[in-house]
């Protein structure tokens, strides 16, 4: 069964979440009216998040991102992450389309737990996974992984919301400005998997250590196949800021993690939003903040391997400044 939860703080800040996924449906920012402009990207009906075309907001788990021939080695053995194209997000058993249970609720945070039960979807382990997102007075979301496994196992996890700071998704992301405080990038193959190689960012169109307008990277090329957006990892030396200066809107993200995945809805596969419209291509900006996709089989990446018995805790946190608008 669908279950929607609430969050909400002094400033008005309004957070919905669904039970399916531990899913962020909607981030609502009161305008300077008071009225309220949701800054993601938000599925028309409650029932489009059981298959969730896109991963809208969704908790994406065991693994984010792609696996080599969704295979690896753990422990001398082998395994296969079902039913998924090079293992992207833990396939169709993943966790964006799990029913989770609600442990705890309050008007400022809620608290989802998903047993994964030993060899779920390709990986070993009995886990229990809870995803608790908090609402707090500084203007912040926190999201707070945890995991435990009897076995050995890989745990990922992210959140795969599309952030636009237009309000209710008026114009496409492209004038947005983005810092992204990391001097590295992944270099991947045609299928988007890491090779292993990192790629200094100084004087690419992947430096964004200073604010650029996401629009410069089609700077010298045009739209073409071949580059439709940003679909790139980047190794996190420090915070990502998102700025919609019409709006004078701000968000920053801040992660435990050492890399983000940051992808510009390059494919909208014409989804039906919560404001009538159909997402356009750059309709919004993921950031899908997690260990470096594919580590478990490049030695000198993180393997994302959660040892049994370990805790898993990793944060992910944005903080909004609503400006005056
Ligand atoms: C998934 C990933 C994105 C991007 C798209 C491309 O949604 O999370 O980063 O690679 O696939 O289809």
């Amino acid at each position: 069964m669908i279950k929607i939860v609430k969050l909400t703080n002094k400033s008005g800040i309004v957070v919905e979440l669904i039970n399916i996924g531990a899913t962020i449906k909607s981030i609502k920012l009161p305008n300077k009216k008071g009225i309220l402009e949701n800054i993601t990207l938000t599925h028309a009906s409650d029932g489009a998040y059981l298959k969730n075309n896109g991963y809208f907001g969704s908790t994406v788990g065991r693994t984010s991102g792609r696996i080599l021939d969704s295979k690896y080695i753990l422990n001398g053995k082998e395994y296969v992450i079902e039913d998924a194209r090079n293992g992207l997000h833990g396939g169709k058993e993943g966790f964006s389309f799990k029913e989770f249970e609600i442990v705890e609720e309050s008007s400022s945070s809620v608290t989802f737990k998903y047993f994964s039960a030993d060899l779920e979807g390709g990986y070993p382990g009995n886990l229990d996974v809870v995803v608790e997102y908090i609402l707090n007075e500084d203007n912040q979301l926190l999201i707070n992984y945890q995991g435990n496994s009897d076995q050995d196992t890989l745990l990922n996890l992210t959140n795969h919301s599309y952030f636009n700071l237009s309000g209710d998704a008026c114009d496409l992301i492209l004038d947005h400005q983005l810092v992204i405080e990391g001097s590295h990038k992944l270099e991947v193959d045609s299928r988007l998997l890491p090779t292993g190689e990192l790629i200094p960012v100084d004087g690419t169109i992947y430096d964004f250590n200073q604010p650029k307008k996401i629009r410069s990277i089609f700077k010298g090329k045009s739209l073409s196949e071949d580059f439709l957006g940003l679909d790139d990892t980047w190794i996190l030396d420090g915070k990502i800021i998102l700025v919609n200066k019409n709006k004078k809107r701000r968000m920053t993200i801040e992660t435990t993690y050492p890399a983000v995945v940051i992808y510009t809805l390059n494919f909208p596969s014409d989804q039906l939003l919560d404001n009538g419209s159909r997402t356009k291509m750059h309709h919004g900006i993921c950031f899908e903040c997690q260990f470096e996709p594919n580590g478990i089989n490049i030695d000198k990446f993180n393997s994302a391997i959660l040892r049994q018995n370990k805790t898993y805790k990793h944060q992910i946190k944005y903080t909004f400044e609503m400006g005056e608008q």
